[in-house]
């Protein structure tokens, strides 16, 4: 009864899909708060990989509603296209429900994405050129088209209309691109909008109903907390929110709603796109965790940065977000090293910060203070219960819990579902 929220504690791809497949028996609502298609879950079932940029991962479920909020961004025809391949993998879809107020992903947006990206040369961002960055910014300069312009095409026109101008006159004469015809998105999107007529609710007043039925609701975050456009790397971040906060604005819920906040957290840490990472390892620690942990993009393809886990990000998740326990993932990943090290602190000028430096330079030159742990130089992926881990993972497990100051309640040693470890 009442919320759970979901979150990424690192730079996204902790394995947010596996968390919530585990969770999602116990669930009566899967809800994307935020974020667009920039995502990517996978979810394994029965030999059955599912690769999400949009939908819920709770779509999997018959007894699970996936919704998609207010806060998030959509893209009518690449969601249509994900909703078709769902489809012909045998799943019914017809229970999802969409806000209306959700903005809008339009051609512009993703055109923009990308020149933009282009533009900025060496500094930019490494963006999923998705348009989530644009779209974001239309909605807080107040002329974004939200879902629900959709079911009055005369409006949706007016604004597409105003909004264009602008558009087109900076991808002309800014960046050199080919000016866009308002008649010729009018077109497209009207397709769109038979298409999802069916599945457009008040998801507001559903969600809230179903709380006072006594039902559960799985608040499920893409991205990560140091993504999140206030409380992550800025500007190496999403335009979204994906903190537990983001959650209560992206649904429409209430803080007294929620119940549990739950972190998903990678054994080590990975970044895909940009910006500052101190633990980030080269070489061929490097080469065998990408080559164990399959660390490629679920939507880009692009080979993820990885490095060790860093406790002074696991101690600020725990606290941006409330957390109150952790979700371990791919602790099995680590199976192959003599030795791990664990980042406990920065350095900096001779200074040392156990929480996340409040200056962008510190962060930027901060020089990890690493321990070392033994490795367990075996297997896991057989392991169903904790005490069965070698001894150096369970405390290799304990460390991080109590550098984190959070409980790790699950521990996952590969990508299945039996592949969880539940702690007492
Ligand atoms: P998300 O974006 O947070 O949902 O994560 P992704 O799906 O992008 O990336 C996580 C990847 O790790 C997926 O391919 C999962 O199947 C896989 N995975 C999740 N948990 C584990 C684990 O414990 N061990 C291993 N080896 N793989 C895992
Ligand atoms: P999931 O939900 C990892 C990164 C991009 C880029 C930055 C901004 O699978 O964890 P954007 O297209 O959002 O404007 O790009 O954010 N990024 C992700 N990295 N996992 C994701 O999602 C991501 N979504 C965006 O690589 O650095
Ligand atoms: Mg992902």
């Amino acid at each position: 009864m009442g919320a759970i929220v979901l979150v990424g504690t690192q730079w996204g791809d902790e394995g947010k899909g596996k968390a919530t497949d585990l969770l999602a028996d116990d669930v009566d609502f899967v809800v994307r708060y935020q974020g667009g298609n920039n995502a990517g879950h996978t979810i394994i079932v029965d030999d059955v990989t599912l690769k999400l940029p949009l939908v819920p991962s709770g779509v999997m479920y018959p007894s699970v509603t996936p919704v998609i909020g207010d806060g998030v961004v959509l893209d009518p025809g690449v969601l249509l296209e994900e909703l078709d391949e769902l489809v012909a993998q045998g799943l019914d879809v017809s229970d999802l429900r969409i806000s209306g107020n959700a903005h809008l992903i339009m051609p512009y947006h993703r055109e923009l994405d990308a020149v933009t990206e282009r533009y900025l040369g060496r500094q930019k961002l490494g963006t999923t050129k998705r348009g989530i960055g644009p779209t974001y910014a239309d909605k807080a300069s107040r002329v974004g088209l939200r879902v629900q312009d959709l079911y009055d095409m005369k409006i949706f026109r007016q604004k597409l209309d105003t909004v264009l101008k602008e558009k087109n006159a900076i991808l002309s004469r800014v960046y050199n691109r080919m000016p866009m015809k308002a008649a010729d998105i009018e077109t497209e999107y009207a397709v769109y909008a038979e298409r999802l007529r069916p599945y457009i609710t008040d998801t507001v007043t559903l969600l809230h109903d179903a709380l006072e039925d006594g039902k559960t609701i799985l608040l499920e975050g893409a991205q990560g907390t140091l993504l999140d456009l206030d409380h992550g790397t800025y500007p190496f971040v999403t335009s979204s929110n994906p903190v537990a906060g983001g959650a209560m604005t992206g649904a429409g819920l209430g803080p007294k709603h929620v119940e549990r906040v739950i972190g998903v957290t990678k054994a080590y840490i990975t970044r895909v796109g940009t910006g500052p990472f101190p633990t980030e390892l080269s070489g061929d620690i490097a080469e065998r965790i990408i080559d164990v942990g399959k660390e490629y993009g679920t939507t880009t393809g692009r080979q993820r940065r990885v490095g060790w886990f860093d406790a002074v990000l696991a101690r600020y998740a725990a606290r941006v977000n409330g957390l109150t326990e952790h979700f371990l993932t791919k602790l099995d990943v680590l199976g192959e090293f003599e030795t791990l090290r664990v980042c406990r602190a920065y350095r900096y000028q001779g200074e040392e910060y156990e929480h996340f430096p409040p200056h962008q330079s510190i962060f930027h030159h901060a020089e990890p203070v690493y321990e070392e742990h033994p490795g367990w130089r075996s297997d896991l992926s057989e392991a169903r219960r904790f005490k069965d881990l070698p001894k150096q993972a369970q405390a290799y497990v304990e460390r991080l819990e109590e550098l984190s100051g959070v409980p790790i309640r699950y521990v996952s040693v590969g990508p299945a579902r039996s592949q969880t470890l539940e702690r007492g």
